[in-house]
Formats: structure tokens, sequence, C-alpha cells
């Protein structure tokens, strides 16, 4: 055995990239730049070098970016405020400063306090979290996983979903991967044998993967108000506690439940699949249920060489997800361990999508198919199937939003791809909303999200925008296309990125977060960054993606990241038309070329990614960076957006003009938190009260996560509250 590496593994900040398809609109083309040759080919997962070199691999995460800035919105009086609550005028918080200390910082006032690391315990007669390898992997179905991320409070009221509740509610969370430096302290342990197959050249034990699939998924925990009545504490033992994993089984809702493509030897009939995987961001549903996403699932998957073969389109298909062949997929190697070591005969070869049986019931060829998807969770039942939304379409999904419902209406989600070049969506249900559903559960779902249209952003240069659906037999989605033939609108939601492609979908700098404005209902999404952007011939610069750093006569892509936003045409969230411009362009302030919103040291950041709008219209924006953190470690800003249109054209250093939001400024955008060195800021949630704002900190460097028990840095939740009790962000507060 070989301890190949005894540094943090396994997070995922590999950003998978699969899109080599020649899809550029019109405008794209005739922007191009012609001068420039690609130089990287579109290839996903790691050469051998970066695997076992001593580098962090991590998910989706800042990789690419660079430095920091952070764009404003602007304040803008004249938009009423909706909810109880108003929204603030100004930003009156004195500005958290840079920091690049191992502990967190939040704004003077405030306190920030670490709750629920990896590994808490969620029901009593477990030990409690200790720096070794003896706390059992099947322990972690019980404790709280890894890199939590998404997350969003339910509030409870007589055992039922309350959205006004707050002294008591279900905090429920996203463990998106696993660092395995935290569960294995003693190392990464592989068994190479080079003479074996390729996906099997390292192999790793049994007890080490089955920990890990445990660390992911998600958590549900209740929490109750403190007893000197600020912040809250677990209830330990509750009847909702609980942990949804990669193994725990899921049930395939919506066009593609039972097509040919998911059927498995678990199930033939293709209704249903084991786990959920790499959940990132989080979103909920308008009747009260939590929506988990499924972002870089490839990389937990492993493909070899097919025994059967394959249609030339179903290959195609696997490829625009980022599966060659011969591909180990990432360093979680799940599919490895012995099978004399497995409890069930397929616990770990249904990680591993090759052909080898007779049909797809022999074997796990489709297990890939069953993981990308939109999955629907309700926390008030414990023992709830989770459903995964399949009509919501199959892609790397960092989160989704949905709009403001309106009763009549259909409920309309929007989410992004987060890969370099991918796209944005958004489903529009058949359904038409009834308030009598709130509280309504799997059911309100089946009813909501199982039909309905898919659609495809496509962002012309005029800062117009256009939805294409992604329906079967339309604009060119069916058996003729020349990529990949598609048959029925089961193969168009498994492949939608393919589907895109043929509509001609706008390639995006990366799209995380979406949020929706409480006070404009327009819609916003951080593009973090992409290294491609300019640098790629089939991603050149345009207007929406208008940002290449350029350096030694060398593009090199959009380092810090954008976050743009848009509003339907007359409102209608189910329209197929927009306008759009840039809100803000993140760049750090002495950047002056990038720095087009104008932030100053008081609200720069580089990379968006966690973006939320509070009931009250405030707008939360969240950073995981790379390319700014000699400065400044991640963080959390609070902004009061303005409204498409409200600032001017500019004209960006790669020399393509844009519109952009209202100038940053004091008032509008303001750094409310600064994370621990090493870490990600990411998953954000506030109590319907406005006095309490949980957030999640992912993968700290050094001892950080450490206070709450041994030596190793954990991953945990940040409650952040007022020191006077009061409303976060408050207008009396200065
Ligand atoms: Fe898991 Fe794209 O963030
Ligand atoms: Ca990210
Ligand atoms: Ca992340
Ligand atoms: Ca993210």
């Amino acid at each position: 055995m070989t301890v190949l590496n005894n540094k943090q593994l396994l997070a995922h900040e590999v950003v998978e990239d699969s899109n080599p398809s020649d899809n550029i609109d019109f405008q794209t083309i005739i922007s191009r730049r012609l001068n420039r040759r690609s130089i990287l080919k579109g290839g996903t997962g790691l050469t051998a070098a970066a695997f076992f070199g001593a580098l962090p691999l991590v998910g989706c995460s800042d990789d690419d970016d660079d430095n920091t800035v952070n764009n404003s919105a602007g304040n803008n009086a004249a938009i009423p405020a909706q909810g109880d609550l108003k929204r603030p005028e100004a930003l009156k918080f004195t500005a958290v400063a840079h920091s690049t200390a191992e502990t967190m910082s939040v704004a003077e006032g405030y306190k920030a306090e670490m709750i629920l690391p990896l590994g808490t315990p969620l029901i009593s007669g477990i030990d409690e979290w200790k720096d070794n390898r003896e706390q059992s992997a099947e322990s972690f179905e019980w404790r709280m996983g890894d890199n939590h991320d998404g997350m969003w409070f339910f509030g409870k009221k007589g055992g039922a979903y309350d959205a006004k509740a707050s002294d008591n509610g279900l905090l429920v969370m996203n463990h998106e991967y696993v660092n395995s430096n935290e569960l294995s302290p003693f190392g990464y342990y592989v068994t190479q044998d080079d003479t074996a197959a390729p996906i099997f050249q390292n192999r790793r034990l049994a007890s080490d993967v089955r920990r890990e699939v445990n660390c992911h998924g998600v958590a549900v925990v209740e929490m109750s108000r403190r007893a000197d009545g600020t912040g809250y504490e677990m209830v330990a033992d509750s009847k909702y506690n609980r942990r949804i994993t990669s193994s725990t089984t899921a049930q395939l809702a919506g066009p593609v439940a039972g097509s040919d493509l998911v059927k498995t030897k678990f199930d033939p009939t293709g209704l249903q699949t084991r786990g959920i995987n790499n959940n990132c961001g989080a979103g909920l549903s308008p009747w009260g249920t939590y929506l988990t996403t499924e972002e870089n699932f490839l990389g937990v998957f492993a493909r070899g060489q097919d025994a059967s073969q394959l249609s030339a389109g179903y290959n195609y298909g696997r490829e625009r997800y980022g599966a060659m062949e011969n591909f180990p997929g990432w360093e979680y190697l799940w599919h490895t361990p012995e099978a004399k070591d497995a409890k069930i005969p397929d616990e770990f070869s249904r990680w591993d999508m090759t052909a080898v049986g007779a049909s797809a019931a022999d074997d796990y060829r489709n297990g890939f198919n069953t993981f990308g998807y939109i999955t629907e969770i309700d926390p008030f039942d414990s023992k709830s199937v989770p459903q995964k939304r399949t009509a919501l379409g199959r892609f790397a999904h960092e989160n989704c939003a949905y709009a403001p419902v309106e009763q009549g209406k259909p409920v309309v989600f929007y989410m992004g791809d987060d890969a370099r070049g991918e796209y944005i969506y958004k489903f529009v249900s058949k359904a038409t909303w009834s308030n009598s559903d709130i509280g309504g559960g799997l059911k309100a779902g089946d009813k909501y999200m199982n039909e309905g249209t898919l659609y495809v952003a496509t962002f012309n240069e005029n800062g117009r925008g256009e939805w294409k659906a992604l329906i079967h037999g339309q604009n060119g989605l069916d058996a003729s296309n020349r990529d990949l033939p598609f048959n029925g609108q089961d193969e168009v939601l498994i492949f939608a990125r393919a589907a895109a492609d043929a509509l001609g979908a706008t390639k995006m700098d990366r799209p995380e977060w979406v949020s929706v404005s409480p006070m404009t209902g327009e819609v916003y999404v951080t593009l973090t960054n992409n290294k491609y952007r300019g640098e790629r011939d089939d991603q050149p610069v345009s207007a929406s993606n208008p940002r290449s750093y350029e350096a030694g006569g060398k593009a090199r892509g959009n380092d810090n990241g954008h976050i743009i936003r848009w509003a339907e045409a007359g409102g209608d969230h189910a329209a197929t038309t927009f306008e759009w411009d840039i809100y803000l362009f993140a760049a750090p302030s002495g950047l002056s070329a990038e720095n087009l919103s104008q932030l100053n040291a008081s609200n720069d950041l580089s990379s968006p990614d966690g973006l939320y709008f509070d009931p009250r219209g405030v707008l939360w924006i969240q950073t995981d960076d790379g390319a700014y953190t000699d400065t400044t470690n991640c963080m959390l800003l609070a902004a009061l957006p303005g409204k498409v249109s409200d600032g001017a054209l500019t004209t960006t250093s790669a020399g393509q003009q844009t519109p952009v939001g209202m100038l940053a400024s004091d008032d509008n955008i303001k750094r409310f938190f600064v994370g621990p060195e090493g870490c990600e800021v990411t998953g954000i949630t506030m109590t319907p009260d406005f006095k309490t704002l949980f957030i999640n900190i992912q993968h700290p460097g050094n001892t950080w996560g450490a206070i709450a028990g041994g030596k190793t840095p954990r991953s945990a939740t940040v409650m952040i509250t007022r020191e006077d009790g009061d409303v976060i962000l408050a207008e009396s507060f200065i």
C-alpha cells in the first residue's frame, strides 16, 4: 500500500469543461478574434501528473480566477421594498477589511459562531469527532458530512413548514465533496498496480470509500432558538435529523423516469437510482421543499473500455459530460476497492460506467445518466424518498432559484451549468400556481416539476436575449441531429448540453448561483471566471462575457468574474425574450483596467459564486476565489442593486463594449464578512425574522475549524447574529 499524498485531496476544484461544440452564436462569430489560435483543447479530467500532484483538486471552484473585485449595483430608493421589513436605503455598517488571517472576521456589532462542523453526530450514541480513522465509515450516515454548501432554513410550527416561523426550524444543507485529509489524516491510501486496466491501476480501501460516500449528500438538522433568545442550537435526536448520502435510494421523476438510458442493474426499470452526489448550491421550492443540485458528479464515475458496442450518439453524450474512454474519474476512485470487501455485490462497481454486461440490466453503463439533476427533498418527512426532477435537465447544476409565484401563472425555476463555456437554463411548469399547494411536499413537486418546458438562454450583443425551448421534435432536436440523434424528450433532457449546443445557446463564464430580486423580479447570475474566455477560439469575448485580461501579449481569460442580470419581457418569467446588462464586474480595486464597476478596498472581490437575495431585497454575494487571495481570503458582501439599464456602456480591456450597471459605492456594496485562510464562503440562508444569517465555510486552511475539537481544519456552518439581537442590516444600525 502506498500513501500517495498527505495533503488535502478530493476537493472538487477541477472544473470540468467538456463543451467541445462549435456552437457560437452569430454575434459571437462576427466579434470573433481570428488572430487568436486555440491552445487548449477542451479536455476533461486530470492528467496522471496532476492526479498525483501535491496540489489539491477542487471541484467547482475557484480555479481559474484571479483577482477580486466586487462591483456594486445602485442603491435605488425609488424601488419599493417588499415583505415585513424594508430594505435598508444604504449600507451603514463599517466594511470588513481585507484579511488573510486564519480566523474569520465579521462586521462590527455582529457575532459569528462556528457550528455543525464535519463529523458532528446528529443522534446520540455516536462518538464525538476525533482526528483519527477510528470513527466507522457507517457512523457518517449520522454525522454532518464534509464541505457544507448550499442550505435553507425551513421555519417549523406544529410539525409543519411555516415560512414565518423562526423559533424552531429545519436547517437543510448540502455536503458537496470530501477533503480526504480530514477524514483520513494519515493519508490517501491506494494500492498501485501498473499492469491492471487503466481505470484500476490505483485501488482504494473499501472503508475509506464508504466513509466518503457517506460524507456526501444532504443533512437535515432541527434547530431551536437558544434559551438566551439569540442564535440556535441543534436538537439532538430530533426525528427530523437525517442524512441523505451518495448511497440513499432516490426516485427518477419526470420524463427521464423509465428511459432506456437510465436502466441499470440496480433498477432495470429505470425508475430508481442510489444516491445524490456533489450537491452544490441549493434552492427552495415555493411550496416549501428543499431543492438540492448535482454538480461535479463526473468525478466519482469511471469509464473503461466498453465490451458492448454503444451507439455513436450515446458515446457523444457521455463525452459531452466529460466521460472519455479510460477515464478513472477524479481522485475518488470509488469503483476501485476490491470486490471481496463490498458489503453488497455492486457497492463499488456501480461507480463504473463501462458496459461490461450483455445489456444495461447487467451493469452500470447508465449509472452516470442517473446523476446530474435537481433533486427535491421534503425535510418534514424523514421517510420520504428524494425525487430527481429530470424535467429540469441534466447538467452540472449549481443551484435553482424560483421566480416569485403568482396565482394562475406557471412556476419558473432558473439554473446555471457550472463549467467553462456552459449555459444558463430556465424551466417553466405546465401546471399553474395555486397558493393552496404551500406545504404540499413532494406531491406539489410532482405537480409543478415533472411537466413543463426547459429553455436555454442566448445573450445577444445588443443587450437583448432569447430563451430557446429544449423540446424533442422542435428546432432540430430529433433523430436528424448531427452529433447526437435525439429519439425522445428523455434523451433531450439526459443530454441537455448537447441539445442546448444545437440551439446555439451562449457559452457563459461558468454560471454559478442564480437569485431573483424580490423587488424588481430581475434575475441575477454569478459568472465566476473562465480562463478560456478570449483564449479559446470557441469562447471569444462577447458583450455578455466581455473580459479577457491580457498579459504578455496573451489572453488570460476572465480571472475575476462578473454578475449578469436580466429583466424578462413584460415582467413575465415565462416570456421568451429579455433585456440584460452586467450588474457588476468583480476585480481587485487596484486593477484599474478591469475594475469597471469602480470597486474600492471596502467592496472589491474576485470570483463571485454564492448569491442570495434575502426577502427584503438585500443581495448577498459570496466568493470562491483563487485570484485575489494574496490580498484577501474569500468573503461575503452585502449589496443593494438597482435594475437593468441603470448604468452606462463601458469598454473592457479586451476592447469589448457592454452595458454595465450603476457604479459601486460604499452605500450600495460592502464587505460584511471575511472567511478563514484557504476557505470558500458559500451557502447562505436567513431566518424569517432576519435575525440570524447562516453561511458555510468549505475547506478552511490551517487550524480554523479545530476549535470545535481535534486538530484538523473542518468545514462548518457559521451562524451570524447581531450582538444586540436585532435584525441583520436593520436600517437603524450604524
Ligand atoms: Fe460547487 Fe460551481 O460550485
Ligand atoms: Ca466556484
Ligand atoms: Ca464549492
Ligand atoms: Ca459554487
